[in-house]
């Protein structure tokens, strides 16, 4: 069977400036992969291209069609959930505010967050960032996207929090295939089947299985 989500060559650019050389990673069914990369190497332009929040060339395929020419809207609607880089949550709005934002249905939210469903009145702001990354993947699987796909979700948190953050992602994969970017490569493989390593808007690695992070170190 085809993959679930395929970039092909994508190239991306900010104005004359090339940010990817022509990226080809892809997603299986029920598959978890993840994309390292060091700061700048395009792991957040890759995002926006699927999503087509950049300018780009080259195809992306998502669930047997070719999604390149549409709106970032439709191209979410065909099941794409998004946890982007810093979570966009409202920090003013309720917990619960923020994920009705995403859809009426927060049944499969609270179900795997119950600790947000006690939450719920509270303002986002004066919840841990680690409670606030809940809020943000809470959000994400919502609309109950075919993929989820995660900006950095380790980004300024404790390695006792990303623990927590990583027993929840490894309960999703049951559930959703997922794309995950990270600059954290000990995280990410605690629950990734697979990888890529981008570097400067280029895979130089792919990766399977077991792998030593060390190995794989790019900075
Ligand atoms: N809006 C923009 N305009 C111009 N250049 C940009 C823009 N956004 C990103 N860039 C540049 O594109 C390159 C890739 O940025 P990108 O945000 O995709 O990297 P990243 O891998 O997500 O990094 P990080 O791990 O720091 O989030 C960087 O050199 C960055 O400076
Ligand atoms: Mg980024």
């Amino acid at each position: 069977m085809s993959a679930l989500l395929k970039t092909e060559n994508v190239k991306a650019y900010y104005g004359k400036a090339e940010i990817l050389s022509g990226v080809n990673v892809e997603v299986d069914r029920k598959e978890v992969v993840t994309i390292l990369g060091p700061n700048g190497a395009g792991k957040t332009t890759l995002i926006k291209s699927i999503l087509g929040l950049v300018k780009s060339t080259g195809r992306v395929i998502f669930d047997g069609r070719e999604i390149s020419k549409l709106k970032p809207y439709e191209r979410v609607r065909l099941g794409i959930g998004v946890c982007p880089e810093g979570r966009g949550l409202f920090p003013n709005m309720t917990v619960e505010d923020n994920l009705l934002l995403a859809g009426n249905d927060l049944d499969l939210a609270y179900e795997m967050f119950p600790k947000l469903k006690e939450r719920r009145n509270q303002l986002v702001k004066y919840m841990s960032g680690g409670e606030q990354q809940m809020v943000a993947i809470a959000r994400a699987i919502i609309s109950k996207p075919k993929i989820l796909i995660l900006d950095e979700p380790s980004m300024g948190l404790a390695p006792k929090v990303l623990n927590e953050i990583a027993e929840v992602l490894s309960e999703l994969k049951d559930m959703f295939s997922i794309l995950i970017v990270e600059q954290n490569a000990k995280f990410a493989l605690k629950f990734a089947d697979r990888g890529y390593v981008l570097v400067k808007g280029r895979i130089v690695k792919e990766f399977e299985g077991d792998v030593d992070v060390e190995r794989l170190y790019f900075t």
